[in-house]
C-alpha cells in the first residue's frame, strides 16, 4: 500500500470513530439564569468567556448578565444587600470568599450548602484545603471558588524605567531614594486611584511593616489596631501618599493602571486583576510589556483572595444556577476564565500551558509562599469591618493622623466582632 493511501484510510478511520463518539449533549434545562457580579467592562472578558460556555452547554437558558460597576465590588455590594434584605436574590452572585462571604452572608443564614455539589464533583480533592477553609463552616461549603489573585502586585513598564535611570524597588526605603528622582521629571512615582485603591494599597503597606505573622495577629485579634506597630504602619502610608497623585479619588483602578501604561506615573500597586487588563485589553506583553514585583517589603508573601459564586436560599433557577456553579469549579471552566482574568486557577491540576508567563510566576509564588488574607477583598474582615474601615481611611487621607487611624479601626474591629 502506498505511503499516501495508507494516510488516507488512517484520516478515514479517524472520522468514523470521533464521529461516533458521542458528543456532549446540550442539557434541557430552559427558563433564565442571573449571574451578579461587578466584573462590567474593561473587567468582563474572562466572565463572558465562561458564560459562553454556560450558553453552549445549556442552549434553552437565558443569562442575564447583571453587572454593577466598580472595583472590588464598591457599588455592588450595595446593591446586592438591598437586594438580599428585600428577598429578590439574584440566581447566583459574586462573592470573595473568606470573611465577606462567612462573615455576612452565611452568618445571615442566607446561603445554601454546596456540600453535595463538592461531594458529587470530586471537588475535595481538587480545592486546596486551605481555601476550601475560607469557603467552609463546620455546618456547610458556601460558594464556588473560580481563582487566585495576589494582591501585593507592584507593576511598572521596564522600558520607562530603564529610561528614568530607575529600578522597581524592593523596599520601601529604595522607594522613597528613588521618588524623588521621579518627581524631578515630572513623573507620579505612585498611581492610585478612588478610595477603595486606598484600602488596597494600605494592606500591602501594613503586611511590609508588620510581616506576615503580625498581619494575621490583627485579625485573630491578638494585635490591636491601635498598637504602636499598627501605628507605624498608618505613618508609613501617609509617608507614601506624598507621592501618589493629588486627583486619585476621581479615578477607576484601570486609570491609574493607564497612567503606569501611558507613562504619567512610574508604580501602581494592584492585585493582578490588573495583568488580566494589561495583557487581555492592553494587549502587553508579560515582562517585556509590564513587569511586576511583590509590593515594597512583602517579598516572600502572597497576599490572596479568591473571588467565588454561591447560591443564595430562594434563588429563582435554582437548577440553572447549580448547572452555573458546576461549570465555574470546573478544570475546563476554570482554565477559560483565568488566563483572561489575570488569576490563577482555584484547581491544584489546571493546564498552565494555558496561561501566560505572569500567572506562570505566580502560580510558582503561591506554591512557595507565605499565604495571608486580603482585607480589601473580603478574606479577614466581615463587610460590617469593611464599611467601617473605609470611613476610617476617608478619615485618615484627610487628617493623615496615624493614631487616630490606629483608635478607630480599633473601635470598628471590636464592634464588628474581629478575634471573636
Ligand atoms: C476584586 C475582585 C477582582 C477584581 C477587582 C477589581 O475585589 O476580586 O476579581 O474584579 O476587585 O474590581
Amino acid at each position: 500500500m502506498s505511503k499516501t493511501l495508507a494516510k488516507l484510510l488512517f484520516a478515514l478511520a479517524a472520522i468514523v470513530v470521533l464521529g461516533a463518539m458521542p458528543v456532549q449533549a446540550a442539557s434541557n434545562l430552559s427558563g433564565e439564569l442571573e449571574i451578579f457580579s461587578w466584573w462590567a467592562g474593561d473587567e468582563g472578558p474572562a466572565l463572558e468567556a465562561l458564560i459562553d460556555i454556560y450558553k453552549k452547554e445549556n442552549p434553552n437558558v437565558k443569562v442575564l448578565n447583571a453587572t454593577v460597576t466598580g472595583g472590588s465590588g464598591v457599588n455592588a455590594k450595595a446593591v446586592l444587600k438591598t437586594r438580599m434584605l428585600g428577598g429578590n436574590p439574584p440566581d447566583s452572585f459574586q462573592v470573595h470568599a473568606g470573611q465577606e462571604l462567612i462573615g455576612t452572608w452565611v452568618k445571615a443564614d442566607r446561603m445554601e450548602d454546596l456540600t453535595p455539589l463538592f461531594k458529587e464533583q470530586g471537588w475535595m480533592k481538587v480545592f486546596p484545603e486551605g481555601l476550601i477553609k475560607n469557603i467552609g463552616t463546620d455546618k456547610g461549603i458556601w460558594s464556588v471558588p473560580v481563582n487566585i489573585h495576589r494582591s501585593n502586585v507592584l507593576w511598572y513598564i521596564p522600558a520607562n524605567l530603564k529610561k528614568w535611570g530607575v529600578e522597581a524597588p524592593k523596599t520601601w526605603d529604595e522607594f522613597f531614594a528613588i521618588a524623588p528622582k521621579l518627581k524631578k521629571q515630572g513623573i507620579v512615582p505612585l498611581a492610585l486611584a478612588q478610595n477603595w485603591t486606598a484600602n488596597h494599597l494600605w494592606e500591602s503597606v501594613a503586611l511590609a511593616a508588620l510581616g506576615p505573622d503580625k498581619w494575621d495577629a490583627l485579625w485573630s485579634g491578638k494585635l490591636a489596631f491601635d498598637s504602636p506597630e499598627a501605628v507605624k504602619a498608618w505613618e508609613l502610608f501617609g509617608k507614601i501618599l506624598e507621592y501618589t497623585n493629588a486627583d486619585a479619588s476621581s479615578l477607576s483602578w484601570q486609570q491609574a493602571t493607564d497612567m503606569v501604561v501611558d507613562g504619567r506615573a512610574a508604580f501602581n500597586i494592584m492585585g493582578d486583576w490588573a495583568a488580566g487588563y494589561m495583557s487581555t485589553t492592553k494587549k502587553l506583553a508579560p515582562g517585556s510589556g509590564f513587569g511586576w514585583m511583590a509590593s515594597p517589603g512583602t517579598g516572600g508573601a502572597f497576599m490572596f483572595l479568591a473571588d467565588s459564586f454561591g447560591l443564595p436560599k430562594g434563588a429563582p433557577h435554582r437548577d440553572n444556577a447549580i448547572a452555573w456553579l458546576t461549570l465555574l469549579g470546573s478544570k475546563e471552566g476554570s482554565d477559560a476564565f483565568n488566563p483572561l482574568k489575570g488569576s490563577i486557577s482555584a484547581r491544584t491540576d489546571s493546564d498552565l500551558s494555558k496561561y501566560n508567563d505572569y500567572a506562570k510566576s505566580a502560580s510558582a509564588d503561591f506554591a512557595k509562599d507565605r499565604i495571608v488574607g486580603s482585607l480589601a477583598h473580603g478574606v479577614t474582615a466581615n463587610e460590617t469591618f469593611m464599611g467601617d474601615f473605609a470611613t476610617v481611611m476617608e478619615m485618615f487621607l484627610k487628617t493623615r493622623n496615624a493614631a487616630a487611624a490606629g483608635k478607630m479601626a480599633q473601635q470598628i474591629a471590636v464592634k464588628s466582632g474581629i478575634g471573636k
